[in-house]
């Protein structure tokens, strides 16, 4: 497995196990997508979003088109975190331009009717992509396996679709604990296997997804973000003891001290809001720090984009730092503006 192979001459995973490194090895959330000509062009050869995550030969291509084009030092496998539903069997549809569509899960029967344990021939493509992909990186590029948390999955298959705020979700937490309890445990069990198949693929590390981790306040975070947290990196080093995992859990704020103190994930993802200096303070001796430009000074482009990739070359500089951005990068974004962002940061701010 990767993740026992040591880092292997790439600078990345060098990171994460304890180097220092500037320039930072840098990749993107959301780095294969629709900012990309060559994505909408690949894109419009499966009927629809889950077929193309379901079919390994566009997958893995859609993976790779980033990391060819810009030289990333990681690709992130290409599919998404509602898989899992999907595979759970819960009805999943993507309808273009309006985003994830699923039949709710707000009763007992409905969560009766979910599977126990994940359909693996609808995922076994998804591991196929990995072994894929792996085949085919340059030897120095890593490759991040994820699934999404078991409260940002929950968020989708409660809410049925991204509504503000997740109060469906919220509300089920609060209603119906108990019902709500298995489903975020459900979660956390299939969430362990889907990462270790993921590992034993060829993923070179992992992360976990918790987008929706800041709508919750601390006590909820605790209880439904940090435990299954907790809990997916323990079962998960059980079957792989060396797992990389980090834990993006976006919106955490100050609750980020609890998340790292309690998870045992090797690097935290930082979304934009976070201070480099007090994150740096805080956990830039115990952990990796991955993140955090404005996903939005990206698009921007021009000075604004140049300031603020310099002001996080700076703050994280003698940490362990992965250069990413703090979410995922816009569909509007000019791939020029990669590429400026990328001279800067291989330049290390210079110039
Ligand atoms: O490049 C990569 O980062 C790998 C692939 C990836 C996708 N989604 C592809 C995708 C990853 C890691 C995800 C994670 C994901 N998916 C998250 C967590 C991270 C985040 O961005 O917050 C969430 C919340 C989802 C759920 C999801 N998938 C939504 C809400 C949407 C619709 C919004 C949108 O951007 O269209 C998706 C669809 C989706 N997932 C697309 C891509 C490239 C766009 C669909 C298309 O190309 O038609």
């Amino acid at each position: 497995m990767g993740s026992q192979t040591g880092a292997n001459g790439k600078p990345l995973l060098s990171v994460i196990d304890g180097k220092a490194r500037f320039p930072p090895p840098v990749w993107l959330m959301r780095q294969a997508g629709r900012y990309l000509p060559e994505y909408r062009a690949l894109r419009a050869k499966a009927s629809s979003f889950l077929d193309f995550c379901y079919t390994p030969a566009l997958a893995a291509e859609a993976t790779l088109q980033p990391v060819r084009r810009f030289g990333f030092d990681a690709a992130i496998l290409f599919s998404d975190i509602l898989v899992i539903p999907d595979a759970l069997g819960q009805k999943v549809d993507f309808a273009p331009g309006e985003g994830p569509r699923l039949d709710p899960v707000s009763t007992c029967d409905d969560f009766a009717r979910l599977k126990p344990q994940l359909d693996l021939s609808r995922l076994s493509p998804v591991l196929e992509t990995i072994a894929k992909v792996k085949g085919a990186l340059p030897r120095h590029v890593a490759l991040i396996g994820f699934c999404g948390a078991p409260w940002t999955v929950a968020c989708y298959m409660v809410g049925g679709q991204s509504v503000p705020d997740h109060n469906p979700a919220r509300l089920m937490a609060y209603r119906k604990p108990e019902l709500f309890r298995r489903l975020i445990d459900r979660l956390t069990e299939v969430s362990i296997d889907f990462l270790a198949w993921q590992l034993e693929a060829g993923a070179d590390l992992v992360q976990i997804f918790d987008t929706w981790a800041g709508v919750l306040p601390f006590a909820e975070f605790e209880r439904w973000c940090i435990a299954p947290a907790k809990a997916i990196v323990e079962g998960l080093r059980r079957r792989h003891p060396s797992a990389r995992v980090t834990g993006f859990s976006k919106g955490a704020g100050q609750a980020l001290t609890a998340y790292a103190r309690a998870t045992g994930v090797n690097t935290l993802g930082l979304d934009s809001g976070m201070d480099p200096g007090w994150v740096c303070e805080m956990f830039g001796s115990r952990f990796a720090l991955q993140g955090n430009l404005d996903p939005l000074a990206l698009l921007a482009g021009g000075a604004a984009l140049e300031r603020a990739v310099r002001a996080i070359l700076s703050s994280f500089r003698g940490k362990r730092h992965i250069f990413n951005l703090g979410h995922g990068i816009l569909p509007e974004t000019p791939p020029a503006h990669v590429e400026l962002m990328l001279d800067l940061i291989r330049r290390g701010g210079a110039g």
